[in-house]
């Protein structure tokens, strides 16, 4: 074991109050893709892109079979090691800890994780909701696909992406099938007023729910000992914020990515460990979670 990990180790163990801050890269070895480089690409379309709120105003049908080819990936996926390994540490009764995660595709939730104490910050694939301004509808745990007859085909895509993976040692760029033209009566539609219905997830522009960006405050005003920065490149407000605010009080902070700059690292107060967060973590978080 590398003497950083050791250190690591004696401070996890004097350690009271842990978040964790978890992105993408958390769920690469389940096999799902990142939002940046060359995985983050569906058609040929970047999907930052897709994720927003013009995108889905303009065309709503090729927003639609994005997420619906989203929620197939995450449902044929598995909670990896990384997931697990913070789920046991949800589940600790001596230690005050949270997890923050912007992924969408539920595998934290999936591994068991205590519910009570994970923010899932950007929303989730598996919840819908009404786009009309006078109907609240929302559908939560909706794990139907697809989840309407011309929304399918999305998980031949996905099917043909992980062949790929395993003939080429290459990651999702899934260019096949040319997208469909989907008439809006054809896509998932209000059960109360008819209006469409949307991905419950957080597209970039919109706000993030103020109940759980307060829940998360509340924690971390409380001053945190430690801050696990997991697959996550950090450029989204206000989750990149969190790591200044736990530095701020004296907290220290540990990096799990399978890419880090030498410069983040110059500082005392920041372990960082290369590689897939998924080995990583269980031997990270061990003196806490083997005991
Ligand atoms: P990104 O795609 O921006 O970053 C993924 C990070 O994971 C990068 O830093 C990679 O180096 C790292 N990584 C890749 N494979 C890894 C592995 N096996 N183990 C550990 N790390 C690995 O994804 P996020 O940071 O999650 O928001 O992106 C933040 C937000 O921006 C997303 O939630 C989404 C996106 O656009 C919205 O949709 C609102």
């Amino acid at each position: 074991m590398n003497k950083s990990m050791i250190e690591f180790h004696e401070y996890l163990k004097s350690c009271k109050r842990i978040v964790a801050l978890c992105g993408a890269g958390l769920s690469v070895s389940s096999g799902l893709p990142t939002f940046r480089g060359s995985q983050g690409l569906w058609k040929n379309f970047n999907m930052i892109d897709l994720a927003t709120p013009d995108a889905f105003y303009i065309d709503p049908g090729l927003v639609w079979q994005f997420y619906s080819w989203r929620r197939y990936q995450a449902l044929h996926s598995q909670p990896n090691n990384g997931h697990k390994a913070l789920a046991k540490l949800s589940k600790l009764e001596n230690i005050d800890f949270i997890t923050i995660t912007q992924n969408v595709d539920g595998l934290s939730i999936r591994s068991n994780h205590d519910k009570s104490k994970l923010y899932e910050i950007h929303g989730s694939l598996f919840e819908l909701k009404c786009t009309s301004f006078t109907c609240n509808y929302k559908d939560h745990n909706n794990f139907k696909h697809p989840l309407t007859n011309a929304l399918k085909e999305t998980e031949e895509e996905f099917e043909n992406v992980r062949k790929r993976r395993f003939q080429e040692d290459q990651l999702n760029s899934p260019q096949f099938n040319p997208v469909k033209e989907i008439n809006e009566d054809e896509l998932p539609r209000c059960p109360i007023c008819n209006d469409l219905l949307r991905p419950g997830v957080v597209w970039f522009g919109e706000s993030l729910s103020l109940s759980i960006l307060n829940q998360i405050d509340n924690f971390i005003e409380q001053s945190v000992d430690l801050i696990l920065v997991v697959g996550t490149s950090g450029t989204v407000y206000p989750a990149n914020s969190y790591v200044d605010r736990v530095i701020h009080q004296g907290g220290k902070v540990a990096i799990f990515n399978t890419d880090i700059e030498e410069s983040s690292l110059k500082d005392n107060e920041i372990w960082g460990f290369k590689g897939d967060a998924a080995e990583l973590l269980p031997i990270a978080l061990k003196p806490l979670i083997d005991e």
